[in-house]
């Protein structure tokens, strides 16, 4: 792993760079015809996670066309309860759908150890992506956060606040527990395995951490995440990862002090002045462009980019959205967003 020419992994070491690097959540994906042409002839959504030869393809295409600082891996969170053994389908449409786990007695259904060799095609997709990327563009692998991956796996689908999750996790601590627990093992060996197959970083979502009361987000997220990086810088101790928690607020200063991490994603959400103030104070920022502004386009966007440009390129920022890009947003949009960014 060089990180010579590597303008974010220059960022993650605490270097601010000219022009900041620029990637984006979801960045592989419905939005590019390249990508709706390649999901058209795989049904199944797993199964593209599944194939290195178009999993690596797929990851590729956002950096052919865009020229982004990073490439990341294109798979799914959600890969890890399809290997603990239940059963993941994504509707079209309609997001992913899993056999809920709404009792601890459904747990059991579970292996008790996972076999990360399970997951060896998308090791081979990391390696496939490192041979064919330029020298100088990061290549990122990711985990769901614990919390996030459990609310899925409890309520068996997104739900606009992931209440059967947190219902589970007051009524039964101690189940609840046990499947962190092993969330934690299983993401760290499986973020070690990606590192090794030629990841440059990696970074953690947890898309769901800002719906938990205080006491639950300590124990939770920043607890499992904080473990994860511990147990990942066991196995490499220069690890390189951003943490990203979305929709926690004035938490993320918390976030920020208590998780190891090396850079902390902010959502669009957060007030730029605390956030530069109390997190980038303490390490290097991604983010936080609104989705939404960048599906309008137009002034909106320009306003979004300097806005975020303002509050944060001062030092060590990593450009990227505040969410993951939505399928409607039209790409001019995107090249706009590049433009603005790198002052071209
Ligand atoms: O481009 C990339 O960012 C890399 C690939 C990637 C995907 N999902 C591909 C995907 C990554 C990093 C993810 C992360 C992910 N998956 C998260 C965390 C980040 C976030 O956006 O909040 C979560 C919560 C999931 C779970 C998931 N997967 C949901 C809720 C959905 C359905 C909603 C949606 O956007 O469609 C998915 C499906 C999914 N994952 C798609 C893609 C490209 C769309 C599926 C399709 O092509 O039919």
């Amino acid at each position: 792993m060089s990180t010579v020419n590597k303008s974010i992994l220059q960022v993650l070491a605490g270097h601010q760079q000219k022009v900041p690097p620029v990637w984006m959540m979801r960045q592989a994906g419905r939005y590019l015809p390249e990508y709706r042409a390649i999901r058209e002839k795989v049904p199944r959504f797993l199964d593209l996670c599944f194939n290195p030869e178009l999993a690596a393809e797929v990851t590729l295409q956002p950096i052919r066309r865009f020229g982004f600082d990073a490439a990341i891996l294109f798979s799914d969170i959600l890969v890890i309860p399809h290997a603990l053994g239940q059963k993941v389908e994504f509707a079209a449409g309609e997001g992913p759908r899993l056999d809920p786990i709404d009792t601890p007695q459904a747990l059991t259904r579970l292996s008790g150890k996972m076999d990360l060799e399970a997951l060896a095609p998308v090791y081979e997709t990391v390696k496939r992506v490192r041979a064919a990327l330029p020298a100088d563009t990061t290549l990122l692998g990711f985990c769901g956060a614990p919390w996030t991956v459990a609310t899925y796996m409890i309520a068996g689908r997104g739900t606009p606040d992931q209440a059967p999750a947190r219902i589970f996790a007051y009524r039964w601590p101690e189940a609840f527990a046990t499947l962190i627990d092993q969330l934690v093992e299983v993401s760290a060996g499986y973020l070690v395995r990606q590192l090794r197959a030629g990841a440059d970083a990696v970074q953690i979502f947890d898309t769901w951490a800002g719906v938990l009361a205080p006491e639950e987000f300590a124990k939770w997220c920043i607890a499992p995440a904080r473990r994860i990086v511990e147990l990942v810088r066991a196995e490499i101790s220069d690890a390189k990862i951003i943490g990203f928690p979305r929709g926690i607020g004035a938490s993320a200063k918390i976030y920020a002090r208590e998780v190891p991490v090396d850079a902390v994603g902010l959502d669009w959400m957060i007030d730029k002045n605390f956030a530069r103030d109390e997190v980038q104070s303490l390490k290097p920022v991604q983010g936080n462009l609104d989705p939404l502004a960048l599906l309008a386009g137009g002034d909106a966007l320009d306003r979004g980019v300097d806005s975020v440009l303002a509050a944060f390129a001062a030092k060590p920022l990593i450009f990227n959205l505040g969410h993951g890009i939505l399928p409607e947003t039209p790409i001019a949009h995107v090249e706009q967003m590049l433009k603005r960014v790198r002052g071209g």
